[in-house]
């Protein structure tokens, strides 16, 4: 099938690459030169694992090109599919301009029927605006049909998500069966391996996806909630955690507790999703959205707060170490990151923060430029008064913290992330702070026998 992908950034470019790889002819479409220059050359503008293989691949067959011309798209696609970003705007709805942008670029050149396949997170009825948009624009009318596919993939395993996915699901409007067929045939090789495919409406399919991302939001906070209550109490949410996982119903996945979530999708994705459901008239179902969103925020500045305590109350003058950029490991991504806002945070309190990250620096630098930076881990820690460990890439596992106890003013370090074995590390001589696993604060209250309580200082 004949395929553009419109908007090549880590969603639009992995699924170009991966729709060639399927066999499809495919062109990629985007409004900036640079980034479809190095894509038709083979080379992604991001770090993602194993794109640049099946990018380089599509692009050798023939299969996979791309373009800046709406026009050469319309020609060219008898299915369009839009990825391009939906990001929040400062009152917390999703920002949809790019989108309207992108309709209203390929519309006027649409001559002969076609699907426009939208992927991109967006709120729900935004598919029905869009239909309405396509029609008005696009010559040849209702002849141009509106699906929406959203994408599921995660940033860091997103070839393998596109290309082995959960579930499918084909969202189009109520007797639109070529859309349905399109879809179908453009993902057959998927759909004859088993993955399940789940036809509904527009709207259906667009909360699917605002849905999933919600309760994955919600499963993070939750543990970290439960971290909260462990930090007041002495107790270990590390271990709460692996108890709660083996219930199979819980499951251990997305309860890892720590520094909680970033990105580019599941902070303005639960912060959209309330917006949109005030607007509805449901915001109350939705107002524990706004707690989850709380929830993992306040993670980052308990954080802030135990660097603070391990540096002696003050900030003044302290050198912190900062392992990690990217919002979570197998990125470069930086958006919403929680190890960049804790950094952030700790310089603009007075201290000196040098930060290191094995695929962010770039990213981090034009972003974040009054802090240091460092070109590996061991750089990062050198003479510092606190180290601090936000991003949990494996090489950070790998360090060894006896020769490292050496090279820093103090061997402090604070830990907000898993994977690092710190029975090891205190052995090496540090004191770690973990998040989630507190002192008793001497404070507690104790539930007295009678039902009242006491407080035991
Ligand atoms: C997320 C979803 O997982 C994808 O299914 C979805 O397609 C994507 O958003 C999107 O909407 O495009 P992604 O943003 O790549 O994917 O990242 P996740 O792997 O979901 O991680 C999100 C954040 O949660 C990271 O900061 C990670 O460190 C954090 N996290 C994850 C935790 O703090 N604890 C956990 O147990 C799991």
């Amino acid at each position: 099938m004949r395929i553009t992908v419109i908007g090549c950034g880590y969603l639009g470019a992995t699924h170009a690459a991966c729709m060639a790889d399927l066999g499809h002819e495919v062109l990629g479409v985007d409004v900036d030169q640079e980034k479809t220059a190095a894509l038709a050359e083979g080379r992604p503008p991001f770090f993602e694992p194993g794109l640049a293989r099946i990018l380089e691949r599509g692009v050798g067959t023939g299969r996979l090109r791309f373009t800046d011309s709406y026009a050469d798209a319309a020609e060219f696609g008898e299915l369009h599919f839009l990825a391009v970003g939906t990001p929040q705007r400062p009152d917390g709805r999703a920002d949809l301009r790019q989108l309207t942008s992108a309709v209203g670029e390929l519309a006027p050149h649409l001559r002969r029927p076609c699907v426009v396949v939208g992927k991109s997170t967006v709120p729900v009825g935004t598919a029905e605006a869009l239909t309405g948009m396509l029609r008005q624009l696009a010559p040849v009318g209702g002849a141009a049909s509106l699906a929406w596919s959203p994408e599921f993939l995660r940033e860091g395993h997103a070839v393998e998500d596109t290309l082995r996915p959960d579930r499918l699901v084909i969202g189009r409007a109520e007797g639109d069966t070529r859309s349905a067929a399109a879809l179908r045939e453009v993902y057959r090789a998927l759909v004859l391996a088993g993955v399940p495919t789940v036809e509904t409406d527009l709207a259906t399919a667009e909360l699917i996806k605002t849905a999933a991302n919600s309760f994955l939001a919600t499963k993070i906070s939750f543990i970290n909630a439960m971290a909260e209550v462990c930090e007041a109490v002495g107790a270990d949410v590390g271990q709460l955690a692996d108890a709660l996982a083996h219930d199979s119903r819980i499951g251990g996945q997305f309860l890892q507790p720590g520094l909680g979530f970033g990105g580019g999708c599941l902070p303005k994705d639960i912060r959209g999703f309330a917006a949109r459901a005030e607007e509805l008239g449901a915001g109350r179902a939705l107002a524990f959205l706004r707690e989850v969103d709380g929830i993992n925020v306040r993670r980052r500045e308990r954080l802030v707060e135990l660097t603070v305590r391990a540096c002696g109350g003050t900030l003044d003058g302290r050198r912190i170490g900062v392992w990690g950029a990217a919002f979570k490991p197998g990125t470069d991504d930086i958006r919403d990151s929680p190890a960049l806002a804790v950094a952030a945070a700790l310089r603009e309190r007075g201290a000196e923060v040098v930060v290191y990250d094995p695929r962010a620096l770039d990213n981090a630098r034009k972003t974040f430029p009054g802090l240091e930076y460092a070109e590996s881990a061991t750089a990062a820690a050198e003479g510092t008064d606190a180290l601090l460990h936000l991003t949990e890439w494996r090489e950070f596992g790998a360090v060894d913290p006896a020769p490292l106890a050496a090279r820093v003013r103090a061997a402090r370090l604070v830990d907000g992330r898993p994977g690092l074995d710190l029975d090891r590390w205190r052995g090496a001589g540090w004191t770690c702070d973990v998040l989630g696993r507190g002192e008793p604060r001497p404070e507690t209250a104790v539930p007295s026998p009678d039902g009242k309580t006491e407080v035991d200082v």
